[in-house]
């Protein structure tokens, strides 16, 4: 079953006279448990694309269904309790809150869920030690390194279970061992029945998806499955 499907999805940003079509037309089906990276040069969409699976941004046309459900007619606040059940999201440049800790960041969703002190400290705790964390848990994200705090932000991705987890340019801030380290990360969680959309700007990075789909201007151009190849990853992260 598809957890994603686009139909013809238009976003249309106006300045003055101008008109800029950010995607035009685009439709698009990843199945449940599918890995997909999407590619395509700086301004192609990639983001905007992104944003628009994520709930974060509306397109100016075209719908979307996210996992059964039809998007268009949702109030915002349908779309945000939508959005925090289903999505996890992961950027590059973290964004954790920089006054909180590590427990803290990941705690934030299940707040938001409603889960009780207790056991939300529990399960952020538990997830940051699956993720080489422990040590770590009381530290806030400057003293933490660019690995660790992504480390950080997948475990904060994770917190509420979600089943679709977009990741834009997740490795771009890390150097090559460690950006290695988290897709091998993400690739554990595509293990374990996540759906994964990925966004790369490195043609390297995307060999190690199942699926590529290029974008160039607002459109697809490309749309390839491949055989995946984790053990590449190490030579191609940049
Ligand atoms: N809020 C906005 N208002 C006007 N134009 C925008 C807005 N957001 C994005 N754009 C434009 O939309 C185009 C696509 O932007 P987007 O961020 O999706 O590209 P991208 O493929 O993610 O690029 P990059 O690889 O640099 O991150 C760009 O030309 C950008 O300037
Ligand atoms: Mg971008």
């Amino acid at each position: 079953m598809a957890i994603i499907e686009l139909n013809q999805i238009c976003k249309t940003y106006y300045q003055g006279e101008e008109e800029l079509n950010v995607l035009r037309s685009v439709s698009l089906q990843v199945e449940q448990g599918d890995f997909v990276a999407i590619v395509g040069p700086s301004g192609s969409g990639k983001s905007t694309l992104m944003n628009t699976i994520g709930l974060l941004d509306a397109p100016t046309s075209g719908t979307y269904i996210l996992d059964g459900v039809d998007t268009e007619s949702l109030t915002d606040n349908r779309l945000a309790e939508l959005r925090n059940r289903k999505i996890g999201f992961i950027f590059q440049q973290f964004n954790l809150l920089p006054r909180l800790t590590a427990l803290e960041n990941v705690e934030l969703p299940l707040i938001y869920s409603g889960m009780d002190k207790k056991t939300r400290k529990e399960r952020a705790a538990s997830l940051l030690a699956s993720l080489g964390m422990q040590r770590h848990i009381q530290h806030k994200p400057s003293q933490l390194s660019g690995g660790q705090q992504q480390r950080v932000a997948i475990a904060r991705a994770l917190a509420v279970s979600p089943s679709l987890i977009l990741a834009d340019e997740p490795t771009g801030a890390l150097d090559s061992r460690t950006g290695h380290e988290v897709l091998d990360l993400i690739w554990e969680l595509n293990d374990r029945g996540n759906t994964i959309v990925m966004i790369t700007h490195d043609p390297g990075i995307a060999k190690t998806a199942r699926r590529t789909i290029s974008l160039h201007d607002g459109e697809i151009i490309g749309d390839e499955r491949q055989a995946p190849v984790p053990s590449a990853v190490g030579e191609v992260v940049s």
